[in-house]
């Protein structure tokens, strides 16, 4: 399947996500496609997450980082200054101008600064959570432009855990998990079900709930991070093979920075070449090193999340046709689309928009799509 195909599907979805968050419930309805992270508080799901960006810009590290749910859309562009064309070095840079982030809470900004980006995120979490360890459903919505991501939206998750600590409530275990199940029950969400390699794949927390919604396994992908605090002479190759709980669509191991390396400001990329030679030079895994760590599961996700679109365009076309047959009649009591400009008249033409320009794309691929296969 060509990449570039794959790039205008996932941006008209991005755009329209973005649509549906401005106005509201009623709108959101229609899921769109989309990858969450699931698993253990601290078993690495913002670790992961931010080796795919291959930026450092998620709040983590030990206890309960992630508070609230981010909503975060990486957009692929063509790189435009020649200071880019090294990826390699670009994670160490602190400002470049191919690479930027935007909140949906504050329209119009760039952060070119993605140390600034983390302060944001921990400064709105603060600002709706308070600061000791309280969650919220509210979801920050973040984009990501850079010639060095795949066209993907994924969503970093609070953690499962049972234990209320700080200003959580007595019953933090059900309330987290009701927040993640709003997520990973839409059959259109794809779900990176993160567990600990040091720990037993028999309790994971993630998977356990992963099955919930997905019996089958049709949409979850196990991601085993920490490989590398796994006890001498011990490996996951049972696990990759199936033999310890077998996933249709597989696991892929990988090895995140440690609390150290956090500490001590270790770069994405130094992060990523160790991850590389770590899985081509150990006993276990040099004979399968192509199908481990972080840029297999990249490619992993978006072969995945390509299959994923074409499967569920149908319904997301029924979908977008019903809210719009809805908002056309709501349209008509209120006086028609030539009155006085008020908001739903606004709303109405941006869904309009956007949604004959996902049309447009989607009519215009489908021949590719299924040629593509
Ligand atoms: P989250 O709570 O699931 O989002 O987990 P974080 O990404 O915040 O990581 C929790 C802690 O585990 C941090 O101190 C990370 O440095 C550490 N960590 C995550 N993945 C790995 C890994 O693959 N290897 C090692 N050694 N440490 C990891
Ligand atoms: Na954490
Ligand atoms: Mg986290």
């Amino acid at each position: 399947m060509s990449a570039g195909l794959g790039t205008e599907v996932v941006s008209v979805i991005n755009k329209l996500q973005d649509v549906f968050t401005a106005v509201g419930s009623s709108a959101s309805q229609i899921d769109l496609p989309q990858i969450c992270v699931l698993g253990s508080q601290s078993s690495g799901k913002s670790s992961v997450l931010e080796n795919i960006v291959g930026r450092d810009f998620l709040p983590r590290g030990t206890g309960i980082v992630t508070r609230r749910p981010l909503v975060l859309q990486l957009i692929h562009r063509a790189a435009t200054s020649q200071a880019n064309v090294n990826g390699a070095d670009n994670t160490d840079k602190a400002a470049n101008q191919d690479e930027w982030g935007e909140f949906l809470h504050l329209p119009g900004e760039k952060f070119y600064d993605f140390n600034k980006i983390r302060a944001e995120i921990v400064r709105d979490t603060e600002a709706k959570t308070g600061k000791n360890a309280g969650i919220s459903p509210l979801p920050i919505n973040l984009r990501i432009f850079s010639p060095n991501v795949l066209t993907l939206t994924l969503v970093d998750l609070p953690g499962l855990t049972k234990v209320p600590v700080g200003d959580q409530p007595k019953d933090i275990e059900k309330q987290i998990k009701d927040m993640l199940l709003k997520y990973i029950s839409k059959p259109s969400c794809i779900v990176l079900a993160v567990t600990a390699a040091n720990t037993d794949l028999a309790n994971s927390d993630g998977l356990k709930l992963a099955r919930e919604v997905d019996p089958e396994g049709t949409r979850t992908i196990g991601v085993l991070t920490k490989v590398d605090l796994m006890d001498v002479g011990t490996d996951v190759v049972d696990i990759l093979a199936g033999r310890v709980i077998p996933l249709r669509l597989g696991y892929v191991p990988v090895v995140n920075r440690g609390q150290r390396d956090i500490e001590t400001n270790k770069t994405i990329s130094a992060a990523l070449d160790y991850e590389r030679s770590y899985f081509e030079n150990h006993p276990s895994y040099k004979g399968k090193a192509q199908y481990c760590g972080t840029p297999f599961l990249a490619r992993k996700l978006n072969m995945i999340l390509m299959h994923h679109i074409r499967a569920t365009l149908p319904d997301i076309k029924a979908r977008i046709s019903q809210q719009l047959q809805k908002y056309s009649a709501e349209l008509v009591t209120l006086g028609g689309p030539l009155g006085d400009g008020n908001s739903s008249n606004i709303v109405l033409s941006i869904i309009t928009e956007f949604t004959s320009e996902f049309r447009a794309a989607i009519d215009g691929n489908t021949n590719d799509l299924s040629l593509n296969e």
